[in-house]
């Protein structure tokens, strides 16, 4: 099938590379120059596990070329992907900007019939009442199908190709038949449904994920308090099925692009609708208290003010470039305002730490180094590469990730939840 993906940030460059990849004829478009060219030469914008070799693949079979001609693409097309970001407004509501912009070019230049799929995250009701109105109102035929994204960053191509579902909310059967076609060559189970509930089902996902974590990050902070090891807690609440192990582990808390965005954009529609959202309002304060802690265990051992700290991770898991919401964002945001000398290092993430801290902290060229530099060290990523006691000897170290090989070298260990 002929596809046009508007947008190329994580999801619809997983989506254009991994439809392509199953044959599909796919046409990714973006604004970005840059980006286009990187694309178009093999290399992917963002670091992301396998994306690369997938990447050239599909590009070396003529199935997938990058444009800033979204016209040509919309015209050509069977099915037009809206991947463009909706970024936080200030009361945690979705700024609806790029997709309103790109549902009026598909108005404009679509001509003929065509499916519009929306995989940009957008709360309730927005593809029934901010979509449809503008591909009515251009009087071009077409279909409309919301169909979440659930991928993890740096297992984005895994979860595309193999995860637990594709959610489709679709407007009409001949658009489902038409969706039905586009994923039949990948195992995962269609879940069929309307645009509104599939619109839910991301955020009802997402909220629950989030809510796990904060839970355990609670139960963690008071299993610390009362010497219980807080994921042998969560090993054995896990083996209940109904559960799941999976996320439980508590630490310096969530960050990421769609956390702590999804939990606000539905807190703020449900006070829109006059509900509290009292357990999601809870979610988030446990989880912008983690950052806080860190700060205080530190301070529990050593003085930041004018002290040499290092901070290993910066990313907001392991696996990813990306700092969106890190928690170590905050922390070395705290650490500035107390004139804390600060060293970081992340094995992926140093050039985005830059476009944020510039020269205000410095930047080592290796976990060793950064350590070397510092008095005192916090660990804010999971990295493997962190996982070496000798990073540590004779260091004070708080770590937020439980890296627990750092406990045998150090002068002072301590976690944030054990
Ligand atoms: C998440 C969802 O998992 C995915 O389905 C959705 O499409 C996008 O949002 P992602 O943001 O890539 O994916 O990261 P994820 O692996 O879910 O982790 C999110 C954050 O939670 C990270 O900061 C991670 O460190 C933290 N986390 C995760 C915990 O603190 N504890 C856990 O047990 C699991």
């Amino acid at each position: 099938m002929n596809i046009a993906i508007i947008g190329t940030g994580y999801v619809g460059l997983t989506t254009g590379v991994c439809l392509a990849s199953k044959g599909h004829q796919v046409t990714c478009v973006d604004l970005d120059q840059e980006k286009i060219n990187m694309i178009n030469s093999g290399t992917p914008p963002i670091f992301e596990e396998g994306m690369k070799e997938l990447l050239e693949e599909v590009i070396s079979a003529g199935l997938l070329i990058a444009t800033i001609d979204s016209e040509n693409a919309i015209k050509h097309a069977e099915i037009i992907f809206l991947c463009v970001g909706t970024p936080s407004k200030d009361d945690g509501s979705i700024n609806l900007e790029y997709l309103k912009k790109a549902a009026n070019t598909i108005a404009e230049k679509a001509g003929n019939h065509k499916i519009v799929v929306i995989k940009s995250t957008v709360v309730p009701g927005t593809t029934m009442n901010a979509v449809k109105p503008i591909l009515d109102a251009s009087g071009i035929n077409h279909g409309l199908c919301m169909n979440p994204e659930f991928l993890k960053e740096g297992a984005a191509i895994k979860d595309f190709l193999e995860g637990d579902r594709v959610v489709l909310g679709v407007t009409d059967k001949e658009t489902e038949t038409i969706m039905r076609e586009l994923y039949k060559d990948f195992p995962q189970q269609l879940f069929i449904t309307n645009p509104t509930t599939a619109e839910m089902i991301k955020y009802a996902n997402n909220s629950l994920l989030a809510t796990k974590i904060s839970f355990a990050n609670e139960l963690g902070n008071l299993c610390k308090k009362l010497g219980i090891d807080s994921y042998e807690v969560m090993d054995g609440v896990g083996l209940d099925k109904r559960l799941s192990r999976q996320f439980l582990n508590c630490g310096a808390g969530f960050g990421g692009s769609c956390f702590p965005k999804d939990v606000k954009a539905i807190i703020s529609k449900g006070l829109e609708e006059g509900e509290g959202m009292k357990l999601l309002k809870t979610v988030i304060e446990v989880n912008n208290e983690q950052p806080v802690k860190m700060i205080k265990l530190l301070e529990k051992h050593a003085n930041p003010v004018n002290k040499k700290i290092g901070i290993l991770g910066l990313a907001f898991k392991q696996g990813t470039d990306d700092v969106r919401e890190a928690p170590s964002i905050a922390i070395i945001n705290e650490l500035l305002k107390m004139n804390s000398d600060i060293t970081v290092y992340d094995p992926e993430a140093m050039s985005n730490a830059k476009k944020i801290f510039s020269d205000k902290i410095k930047y080592a060229e290796s976990a060793r180094e950064c350590a070397n530099k510092s008095d005192a060290i916090l660990i804010l990523t999971g990295w493997d590469e962190f996982r070496k006691p000798e990073l540590y000897s004779n260091k004070i170290v708080i770590d937020g990730r439980r890296i627990k090989e750092a406990e045998q070298n150090a002068k002072i260990y301590e976690g944030i939840c054990w």
